[in-house]
């Protein structure tokens, strides 16, 4: 008979188990133990269950985050085998067994709605709090702008993530532009736009009366994926943020903007690469340099951004301590660190970058499906590890860890 690890551990668990109840018998440590609390025996359990636990490593010291478009899937089609490198991840009996989340930087739905489209895209059971889209930093600006008229922009669901994330007062900006007469002189050209508003929002006279979009100041514009029609979101944009939130009207401060990323270019199943959110930006910006005496202040979210990574590790530090939940008390116990973190991605100068200025814990692995398609490392921001595909790359980590 093998004794796997996981026996090992069942074992050691019943022994101390036994242990401590022997205890209660009969022993000169009797007297102690039943002086203490039920409360303060449910710790001593935990305690002692937890460091069994940890001096048989069953707790994985490290974990993975996986980039989404170009490493698992190509648009909506899996891509490098990702389905069955994920689905080395769980345990036979079909449990997550080493900690890892998606972090990407694109978005437009809820991070529920997405877990949910990648699960059935991939064909295991992913949960949102595994789902760290380049919005989700948002959520951190809720207090500020809780009450206050934001438009959001971009395709997808941009104003329902919002109004998940808490904001009060948000309207997307298909629903926001349809509120002005003539705002987009070729609106007419593309009636495909005015359609899409009328019908998305059955809710939208009750949440933002007409009335207070032209009255009210937009506070902030928050672009929470790719914008769809760039010549009307960056004419609307533009009047936004040199009028001070009120389109037609005078000039005023400029509102905040926020972008949730600074992707130049990312990949689809086109051969190349397609323009993204930040090539966006600088049309805006320049735009906005051009017709406007102050140039564009805005803030911009997501990889490479040190911060992306370290939410990360907080975020996979969570999801450990709920997979171990049975046998840990969280109250109790401090969550150890991951002595290694692995970023799969694509895209050099987004996840590699971000992973290396990071450091310690981070580790980072390129992949040759999306945005690199060279033969050797990339010259400017090399990865630890350079692979065909996400595959490749679980393997190896996979291997590394197991032999260690
Ligand atoms: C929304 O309000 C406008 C004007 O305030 C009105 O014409 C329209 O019928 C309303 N739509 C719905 C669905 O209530
Ligand atoms: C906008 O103007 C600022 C300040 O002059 C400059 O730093 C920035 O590069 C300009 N942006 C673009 C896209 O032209
Ligand atoms: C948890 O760790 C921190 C710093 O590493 C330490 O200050 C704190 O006392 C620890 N808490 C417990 C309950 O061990
Ligand atoms: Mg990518």
């Amino acid at each position: 008979m093998v004794l796997d690890g996981e026996v090992i551990n069942k074992l050691t668990i019943v022994l101390v188990l036994l242990l401590i109840l022997k205890l209660q018998k009969g022993n000169p440590a009797t007297m102690r133990f039943h002086l203490l609390t039920k409360a303060r025996k449910r710790t001593v359990f935990s305690y002692l269950l937890s460091r069994a636990f940890s001096h048989r490593s069953e707790r994985p010291s490290f974990g993975i985050s996986f980039d989404i478009d170009g490493v698992v899937l190509l648009g909506n089609s899996p891509v490098g085998g990702s389905p069955g490198a994920l689905r080395k991840l769980y345990g036979v009996d079909g449990r997550l067994k080493i900690p890892y989340v998606f972090l990407t930087n694109g978005g437009g739905f809820p991070e529920a709605k997405r877990a949910l489209e990648l699960s059935q895209l991939l064909g295991i059971d992913i949960s949102p709090s595994q789902v760290l889209q380049g919005h989700s930093p948002f959520k951190q600006l809720v207090k500020r702008f809780e009450n206050d008229l934001i438009v959001a922009v971009g395709k997808g669901e941009p104003a329902a993530v919002m109004t998940e994330y808490g904001f009060k007062y948000v309207l997307s900006i298909d629903e926001y532009a349809s509120c002005f007469e003539n705002i987009d002189p070729l609106a007419p050209y593309k009636k495909w736009t005015t359609k899409l508003a009328v019908t998305q929002n059955s809710k939208f006279n009750e949440s933002v009366p007409r009335n207070d979009v032209l009255s009210k100041r937009v506070q902030a514009a928050f672009v929470v994926s790719d914008p769809v029609d760039w010549s009307r979101d960056i004419q609307v944009l533009c009047d936004i943020l040199k009028t001070g939130g009120l389109p037609g009207r005078n000039v005023g401060p400029q509102p905040h903007i926020y972008f949730a990323n600074d992707d130049l270019e990312y990949q689809t199943k086109f051969p190349s690469e397609r323009l993204g959110m930040g090539a966006f930006r600088i049309a805006l910006e320049s735009i906005f340099n051009r017709t406007h005496p102050h140039c564009l202040e805005y803030t911009c979210f997501g990889k490479p951004h040190t911060s992306v990574f370290k939410n990360a590790e907080i975020v996979l530090q969570k999801l450990v301590a709920s997979i171990y939940d049975d046998f840990y008390d969280k109250n109790e116990d401090n969550i150890s660190s991951f002595k290694t973190l692995y970023m799969i991605g694509d895209n050099p100068a987004v996840d590699i970058r971000g992973a290396r200025q990071t450091g310690h814990p981070w580790f980072s692995i390129l992949t040759r499906t999306g945005v690199f398609k060279g033969k050797e490392n990339h010259d400017k921001f090399s990865a630890d590890l350079v692979v065909d595909t996400v595959e490749e790359a679980v393997d190896y980590i996979l291997a590394k860890e197991s032999a260690l």
